[in-house]
């Protein structure tokens, strides 16, 4: 929930800003790097009210001590000392971290939570997340990052909640409640930043900063509803996005950061850029000097420079030259100084001891993992039997990182376990070999024993991540070799992969017996895996973003909207090919993902299949009732999913969206009837003239297990 305005906060800060002067208005908005330039010179600054703020960058050993990471807590303690006691007006600085997923605590990333759709369990994991943060100083964290995107071979879609709008709002909403916490001014709350405003995952081929052309109303249905959703659950930063959008980079964009973001969005809290974004404007092309970044970047909206010194250098000129005005510079400071308060740190700056129960959150952590497991094919060989004997292929199976993926500074490697040691230690009885050399001839003596291959797969966790994309989605040929040489043995074979982005794994997926795709999935992430293979674990998670067969397909993604012929091919049973040398349909599609029981979707039907529309805009709502029955003979999680196509409208829609999911347990034989609501926020659209529009007329609805869900009702919202 968007938090209210408080009448007494603003009048501390009224009262604070009549107090200060235009060099210490520019501190506030300035932020630094909290080690550059050594301790002394960080306490002048303070002292001096020239910040506003400490990025907490990276310095491998900050966190030294896991248990309560004393050293940097009593570092923090005393550059916030030094703001409160020594500088003029005492305001608190407010420390912010990269905690993306994880702290030393870490959580499968972003992605792979998206595949768990448990935003239940995400929000207490972000729960747990911000304990741990802010026992070790820090405030505020730049989390979450919204970027839906249709491209995988940007790097950073691992960092994001995939293709799709609704689950990224979903995801939005449970990763702000759980870093703020009920009370935000609680001591194990931190502020939450929606990242990165807006666009940036549209970089054209996948080029991470790379310009993006997004017509206004692709925006909002597409790329703001996740970002609607933090400002709504009363997320209290936003950072800007790098690229520009048809030519206006988002760190001058008046219009998205101040218009719609304030205006529309009713966001009070405030922007901070991102790296350099507010002096990358020189390089876009559209400053002349740094001063000009400063200007236009204020201006825009953006009210906090991150470790630029752009504004430091720059912003009492500015103002004295009469190009920002005093108001736009004090609104930004209230901005600030407002979340300062929200906080609590003019009251509590200081971080005081506080132990953590890290067995606690590894359970979470655990259990993240567990549901974002996807088994994408099964012919009956999982879960191996318990006294199973195979063989393990891969040179990953040792790379403990493959769990953490980007982001993942404050974690320590000593509490991961890599695949084999978590294989021999929850399941000491297997007899199973590891082989993970590069050289192919030796291992036919592994394989003539083995009942199976197992192989870890993937790619290396350098590989996804900031800058760190690919033009390739497919496997290493080192990988593709050893899958071929294994095959002569003719056993059959399990493939285990691990990445932060979908693979296209076509060429390779008919040799394999069983997939099961693991993502980075935590510190956890060994143990879910093996306790997958053995049943321990039976797979819930399903694909949030969708598997190509090849990478000439991106960008591939279910939610595209209609169009003129049948090249729709996404969906089954177009019969003309798109492509001369590929089928068009993705291996797997969004939502895809199987058990090791079965489900079955019947009696699909509404209450009351026609509303008037002027009841569906005073708050009226089709009630959709699907039955979900476990017809296998064991328990298991299914996601039951509504999809919705809007037959006729004045744009062209989307072939399905999806726009309700239900994650539940299922005993042996159980039924449960699932029930959904479409209202007019489901049902309705931002059409061309910046206005959300909900038409009369028909609509398709399907409930089933992925996005090509067979069971059709239709609805129609009557004149
Ligand atoms: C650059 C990244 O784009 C952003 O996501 C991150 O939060 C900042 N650097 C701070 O490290």
């Amino acid at each position: 929930m968007k938090i209210p305005k408080d009448a007494a906060i603003e009048k501390r800060i009224d009262e604070l800003i009549a107090k200060m002067t235009v060099a210490e208005k520019v501190g506030q908005i300035n932020q630094i790097d909290g080690f550059a330039g050594g301790e002394e010179e960080i306490k002048n600054k303070v002292r001096s009210g020239m910040v506003g703020s400490l990025i907490m960058g990276a310095r491998d050993s900050w966190d030294v001590d896991c248990e309560g990471s004393h050293a940097s807590r009593k570092y923090f303690n005393e550059i916030q000392r030094v703001a409160v006691e020594e500088s003029r007006l005492g305001i608190p600085l407010i420390y912010g971290h990269d905690v993306i997923h994880g702290h030393h605590t870490v959580y499968p990333d972003p992605l792979a939570q998206a595949a768990a759709f448990n935003p239940e369990l995400v929000k207490k994991a972000y729960r747990c997340i911000a304990e741990e943060a802010t026992a070790d100083s820090m405030h505020w964290t730049f989390t979450p990052m919204l970027d839906m995107s249709h491209d995988p071979r940007w790097g950073r879609c691992t960092e994001g909640p995939g293709e799709d709008p609704y689950v990224g709002a979903a995801v939005a909403r449970a990763m702000v409640e759980g870093l703020q916490g009920d009370d935000l001014s609680a001591p194990d709350s931190m502020a939450a930043c929606a990242k990165h405003y807006v666009g940036y995952g549209a970089a054209e081929a996948g080029v991470d900063y790379h310009k993006a052309e997004i017509s206004d109303q692709t925006l909002r249905n597409y790329y703001l509803p996740a970002f609607r959703a933090a400002v709504d659950a009363g997320c209290q930063t936003v950072m800007n996005a790098f690229n520009d959008i048809s030519g206006h980079p988002m760190a001058s964009n008046h219009y998205l950061m101040t218009d719609v973001l304030r205006g529309e969005m009713g966001f009070d809290g405030f922007v901070v850029s991102d790296d350099w974004a507010i002096w990358q404007l020189e390089r876009h092309g559209v400053a002349e000097d740094r001063k000009d970044c400063a200007r236009l970047a204020l201006n825009a909206g953006i009210d906090m420079d991150m470790r630029d010194n752009v504004y430091i250098e720059n912003m009492e000129k500015c103002v004295e030259e009469g190009t920002v005005s005093m108001e736009v510079l004090d609104e930004a400071v209230r901005r600030i100084l407002r979340v300062k308060f929200r906080l609590g740190l003019f009251d509590h700056p200081y971080t005081e001891y506080r132990p953590i129960d890290y067995a606690a959150h590894d359970k979470i952590s655990r259990e993240l993992a567990d549901e974002c497991v996807v088994l994408l094919k099964n012919n009956g060989i999982l879960p191996l039997a318990k006294d199973a004997h195979f063989t393990v292929f891969g040179s990953l199976t040792h790379e403990k990182g493959l769990n953490l993926g980007c982001w993942s500074t404050n974690a320590s490697l000593d509490r991961i376990d890599d695949f084999e040691k978590a294989l021999r230690a929850d399941y000491p009885d297997i007899s199973t070999d590891f082989y993970t050399s590069a050289y192919l001839d030796p291992m036919v003596e592994y394989t003539r024993h083995a009942e199976c291959a197992v192989f870890l797969l993937g790619q290396h966790p350098l590989m996804d991540g900031e800058n760190s994309n690919v033009t390739s989605l497919e496997l290493s040929d080192d990988q593709i070799a050893m899958i071929k040489s294994v095959a002569r043995y003719r056993i059959p074979m399990i493939a285990i992969f691990r990445a932060g982005r979908p693979l296209s794994i076509e060429s390779i997926e008919p040799y394999f017996d069983a997939i099961i795709y693991g993502w980075h999935n935590g510190t956890q992430g060994s143990h879910s895996l093996a306790a997958a293979l053995f049943g321990d674990v039976n797979p819930s998670g399903r694909l949030p973003i969708t598997m190509p067969r090849v990478t000439g397909q991106e960008p591939i993604y279910y939610n595209q909207t209609t169009s003129c012929r049948d090249n729709e091919g996404y969906y089954p049973g177009n019969r003309i090919g798109n492509y001369r040398n590929s089928l068009d349909t993705p291996l797997y599609p969004f939502g895809y993902g199987l058990s090791y029981t079965t489900f079955e979707y019947s009696d699909l039907k509404v209450d009351l299949a026609e509303i008037p529309y002027d009841e569906i805009m005073n708050g009226g709502k089709f009630t959709v009732r699907v039955k979900v029955k476990n017809t296998g003979d064991r328990e298991g999680r299914e996601v039951a999913q509504l999809y919705v196509h809007d037959c006729v409208a004045k744009l062209t829609r989307p072939i399905r969206e999806l726009k309700g999911f239900d994650k539940q347990t299922y005993a042996p034989g159980e039924e449960k009837e699932i029930v959904f609501t479409l209202s007019k926020d489901e049902l309705g659209f931002w059409d061309d003239c910046k206005t959300y529009v909900v038409e009369p007329g028909k609509f398709k609805v399907w409930v089933g297990a992925n996005c090509y869900a067979k069971d059709e009702i239709e609805i129609t919202i009557t004149k």
